[in-house]
This record gives C-alpha cells, sequence and structure tokens, in this order.
C-alpha cells in the first residue's frame, strides 16, 4: 500500500454457524474522508464495523489500522483498546450503573474536555443521572459523548442519529462535521437515513451479499448503479 489509509481492509470473510455473511469484502478509507456504509437489514453492516474495531474476528482476510496490520485472519495483532476507535454501537451499549459524567470521565482524565463535550450535546444539567432515567435521544446522546471523550482517530457509528427528532438530527449532524474538522477525525458510520448520505458521507459503499457491491458519491451512485438494490437503498 502506497497510499495513506486509515482503515483498509483486504479480502475480509467472515461465517457465522453456517451462514456466509461477508464473502470478501475489500475497501479502504483515506485520511480526511466520511464513508457510509448502506445495505439491506442483514447484510452485515455492524459486521463490518465490529471487525475493524477489533470485536470481532473474520475466518480470513486482514484488516490494517493506518498501514499497521490490526488483524489477521482470526488473529488479532492490535487490541481494540489500543485502536484508537471510537464506537456508537446500534444498541448503545452504556453503562446503566454510571452516571452520564461517569461515563465520560472513565474514558477521559481531561476536566475540560468533558465538560465542553456535556455541554455540546445538552448533557450538562443530566450529568447526575443515569441511562435508566433518560430518554431515548438523551442515551444516544451521551454513546455520541463517551465515544469523543476518547479523542478517536476514528469513529464509528452504527445507525448513530436514529433515535434522534429531526431538529436534533440536523443539529448533530452538523456538531458531527464540526467536531471531524476539529479533531481531524475520520468516520465510518452505517445509516439508513437518505439526508445522513447526502449531508455526511464523501463516499459510500453499498454491501450486499456479502461483498461490496458498488461505492463512489452519492450522484455517481445514483447515476449509474450497477443493481438495481443500489438505486434501491439510497432513495428509500
Ligand atoms: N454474534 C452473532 N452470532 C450469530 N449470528 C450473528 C452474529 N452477529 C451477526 N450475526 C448474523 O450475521 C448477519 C449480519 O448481521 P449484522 O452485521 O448485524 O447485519 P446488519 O448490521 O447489516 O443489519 C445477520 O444474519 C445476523 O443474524
Ligand atoms: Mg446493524
Amino acid at each position: 500500500m502506497k497510499e495513506e489509509t486509515v482503515v483498509t481492509l483486504k479480502g475480509i470473510k467472515k461465517a457465522f454457524s453456517r451462514e456466509q455473511v461477508l464473502c470478501g469484502v475489500n475497501f479502504s478509507v483515506f485520511p480526511g474522508e466520511t464513508v457510509a456504509i448502506i445495505g439491506l437489514s442483514g447484510a452485515g453492516k455492524s459486521t463490518i464495523l465490529r471487525i475493524i474495531a477489533g470485536l470481532e474476528v473474520p475466518e480470513e482476510g486482514e484488516v490494517y489500522l493506518y498501514r499497521r496490520l490490526a488483524t489477521s485472519a482470526s488473529r488479532l495483532i492490535l487490541p481494540p483498546w489500543e485502536r484508537k476507535i471510537g464506537f456508537i454501537f446500534q444498541n448503545l451499549a452504556l453503562w446503566e450503573h454510571l452516571t452520564v459524567y461517569e461515563h465520560l470521565k472513565f474514558v477521559t482524565s481531561e476536566e475540560e474536555h468533558l465538560v465542553r463535550l456535556l455541554h455540546l450535546f445538552e448533557l450538562w444539567d443530566l450529568r447526575k443521572k443515569v441511562p435508566a432515567k433518560l430518554s431515548g435521544g438523551q442515551r444516544q446522546r451521551l454513546a455520541i459523548a463517551r465515544a469523543l471523550a476518547q479523542r478517536p482517530a476514528l469513529l464509528l457509528l452504527d445507525e448513530p442519529f436514529s433515535n434522534l427528532d429531526p431538529i436534533r438530527k440536523k443539529k448533530f449532524r452538523r456538531e458531527l462535521l464540526r467536531i471531524k474538522e476539529e479533531e481531524n477525525l475520520n468516520l465510518i458510520y452505517v445509516t439508513h437515513d437518505p439526508n445522513d448520505l447526502r449531508l455526511l458521507a464523501d463516499r459510500i459503499l453499498v454491501l450486499h451479499e456479502g461483498i461490496i457491491l458498488q461505492g463512489g458519491r452519492l450522484s455517481e451512485l445514483l447515476a449509474q448503479p450497477v443493481h438495481p438494490i443500489v438505486k434501491e437503498l439510497l432513495t428509500l
């Protein structure tokens, strides 16, 4: 690999029991890029993010992070906690016994950064509450703030805005773009929202039947879809 890449996946294959989910996934993400992954439910989008984060190992293929071999077939070379990856899980994975403040404190000792994030995501007044006392949108904001607290180089977002109302969605998209610029963050996210694709993605990867069927800008995919499913996924 001559060019600098943030992430490169090479020939990733993954099966769960008998079901082959990923059949040779190849793609790279370049510095500064925001990449969206789309696909039908069950296509393996979350599995790809988990493999990048080192939370799942493929049977075949390699994952490189900044040109460094991170996963090789079923071997984790770099453990998840050394990958500098922030992950916003589809199910959020909050810590039910910790308060909002403690969620952030657990991942950063930089008090100023922590307070800034609490304000940014409208969590300051909620800082003493545990997740059970929060609304769906508030829980989602907490998951985003926690992921950013550790100053990741790469942020993986699994349908991050699905529980937010349209106005907050718009606001957090904007904030995310700002933080991305400020912190030099690379984003890979899974979404079903056409607005996310239009407003956030530099490039879209279409995952279908275990492979990346097509990748490109939204306008390119709309103009020249290689398969009817591409257009269908883009115009939900
Ligand atoms: N830990 C697991 N054990 C068994 N099957 C799994 C596991 N994780 C995912 N799968 C299966 O793999 C397929 C892809 O899952 P997933 O990556 O969550 O898809 P997506 O995020 O695109 O909806 C699904 O059929 C799902 O049931
Ligand atoms: Mg998923």
